[in-house]
């Protein structure tokens, strides 16, 4: 199962990523691989996890390959170099993508990482992937299509009007939508008019989101980014986790 967190920039992404793994690492829904694929890497950063290397940098010198042992193919080297991007913590592992490719044919190097992952995300019961903001991430093939969205939009209409555009493309791509696409509004009250009017636009007026989850600024959650603490620490009762509840379950 790979559930992908999706929307434009800034809508609180890596904020929803940190506390959906939270909920599952509360419900006990593990061992989970959480994946930053967004470029400017901050999933570590608020999950508390120290980041030394990424899959970018190890995908720019598997591609040169200066140091390849004679004795092992480049999906053998590429699976053991990958280790090294990934963190291991309690229920949770983490890779991060880093930067995408630069100039030049990725197109090997890219088929290789797509057969890595989808072999690496079959180890654990769901990888759960922290996407690069808009619409591109749905039609780069370096991953298996994810079988849930969580769409998050904040209160700009493009936040709405990109989860759209997104789902429309991955209509176009796959035929269909996965089995379960929920919304996730954040920084709203709860009964706000605005948050309605903001679910029709992302939903385009057809019936698609499972689940409708309002989020409101969480002051906790601040705190945690400014003094630089893991969002997995916030107290259990904190309202951003709280207003979360039932995304983490797998039905
Ligand atoms: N519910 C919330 N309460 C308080 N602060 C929040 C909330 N949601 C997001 N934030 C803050 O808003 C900022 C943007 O959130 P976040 O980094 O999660 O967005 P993003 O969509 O991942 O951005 P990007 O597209 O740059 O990756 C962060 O500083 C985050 O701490
Ligand atoms: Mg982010």
């Amino acid at each position: 199962m790979i559930i992908a967190v999706i929307g434009k920039g800034g809508v609180g992404k890596t904020t929803v990523t940190a506390l959906l793994l939270r909920r599952l690492l509360d419900s006990k829904i593990t061992p989970i691989l959480a994946i930053d694929a967004d470029p400017s890497s901050c999933l570590g950063s608020m999950l508390g996890v120290p980041v030394a290397e990424t899959l970018g940098r190890l995908r720019d010198s598997l591609r040169d390959d200066p140091n390849r042992p004679a004795s092992l193919s480049k999906s053998e080297w590429l699976s053991l170099m990958a280790e090294e991007a990934i963190v291991e913590r309690n229920g949770f592992d983490l890779l991060t993508m880093g930067h995408p490719e630069g100039e030049g044919c990725y197109c090997f190097v890219n088929n290789l990482l797509r057969d890595y992952l989808d072999r690496l995300a079959r180890s654990y019961r769901l990888a759960l992937v922290d996407c690069e903001a808009g619409q591109e991430h749905i039609s780069r093939r370096t991953a298996r299509r994810p079988d849930r969205l969580v769409c998050v939009t904040n209160r700009s209409r493009m936040g709405a009007e990109t989860i759209r555009r997104s789902l429309a493309l991955y209509e176009g791509l796959h035929g269909k939508l996965p089995a379960r696409v929920d919304l996730v509004l954040n920084g709203f009250e709860p009964d706000e008019p605005l948050a309605k009017e903001m679910a029709g636009t992302a939903a385009g007026g057809v019936f698609i989101f499972a689940q409708r989850y309002i989020v409101p600024i969480d002051p906790e959650v601040s705190i945690c980014e400014s003094i630089g603490r893991s969002l997995l620490e916030l107290d259990r009762e904190t309202p951003a986790l709280q207003a979360l509840r039932g995304l983490e379950q797998e039905q």
